[in-house]
């Protein structure tokens, strides 16, 4: 099948205005084998024919959920960039929780954006039961959530292949996985109980309204796939949903400079952190 350029960039658009996610031209190939698996399910012999689909026979945006769940990027695995999730508990919370303890505040939310399957909320759940002292004191709650349908599935399931838990430290697989059957790891109860998935576009206009009093957003490698102005869009709206002292972690290649200046910016060990 040919992908001629005016039919990507036709698609390209339609994806943009929906999701925020910007594709250059070098992704013609990774769009065209992606769409072809879409084409064939749906018993589509031209491109025109699919597209004129998407915009103006799905309503639902059921077919275009089927085609972004081919075309997001899920590489995830726990523990991620340690050295900022170590900031993170060893600064960041510990000062969040002290000052909250003194107020008689016992609460602590998260949010987690773009959370594919599901090893990022977990790590956090590990590192709060880990990190709080008198844990079961506090009222934790880990909102996660991805415009994948798929990935949602297997973050529900909790359950993962080798490649996700290699930078788990040894003594927190043996408290917070059991292995199956199959030598998979899943894992436990008291981290799954903590996260509440959501599917969720960010780039939504009705998007994170109803959210209000996070102390922290992760949106870590969600934001490299996304332009400027979709960019500005969303980290405004993590402003809002932040209390006022709340921090937010991007991905170590993401930065803030550019798109807001609304964040207070703080340097902890060599990180950089931004504030509400
Ligand atoms: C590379 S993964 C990052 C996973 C995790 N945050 C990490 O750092 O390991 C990027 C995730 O962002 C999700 N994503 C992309 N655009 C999104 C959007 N508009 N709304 C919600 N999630 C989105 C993708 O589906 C994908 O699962």
């Amino acid at each position: 099948m040919e992908l001629p350029l005016e039919y990507f960039i036709k698609l390209r658009n339609l994806i943009y205005e929906r999701t925020g996610i910007s594709y250059e031209e070098n992704k013609i190939y990774y769009i065209k084998k992606r769409l072809q698996q879409r084409m064939q399910a749906g018993e589509f012999t031209r491109i025109e024919d699919y597209i004129k689909h998407l915009r103006l026979f799905d309503p639902k945006g059921i077919e275009f959920q089927e085609l972004m769940n081919l075309l997001t990027v899920n590489e995830t695995y726990f523990f991620r960039e340690f050295s900022q999730l170590q900031v993170f508990a060893e600064a960041c919370l510990e000062e969040t929780t002290h000052a909250k303890w003194k107020a008689d505040a016992r609460t602590i939310k998260i949010f987690c954006a773009g959370c594919s399957t599901g090893e990022e909320p977990y790590t956090l759940g590990i590192i709060l039961k880990e990190m709080l002292d008198n844990f079961p004191a506090w009222n934790v709650l880990i909102k996660a959530v991805d415009i994948d349908k798929n990935v949602l599935r297997v973050a529900q399931r909790g359950v993962y292949d080798q490649r996700s838990i290699k930078d788990v430290p040894p003594s927190y697989l043996k408290s917070y996985f059991s292995v199956t059957a199959a030598g998979q790891y899943a894992i436990d109860d008291s981290i799954k109980d903590m996260v509440i998935y959501e599917h969720l576009n960010l780039m939504d206009r009705r998007a994170l309204r109803c959210e209000e009093n996070y102390d922290f957003v992760f949106c870590r490698n969600v934001l490299i796939y996304f332009d400027d102005v979709s960019r500005k869009q969303v980290v405004d709206k993590f402003y809002g949903i932040l209390r006022q002292g709340g921090f937010i972690f991007l991905g170590h290649a993401e930065s803030l400079s550019r798109i807001s200046t609304a964040f207070r910016i703080r340097r902890l060990n060599e990180h950089i952190v931004y504030q509400r």
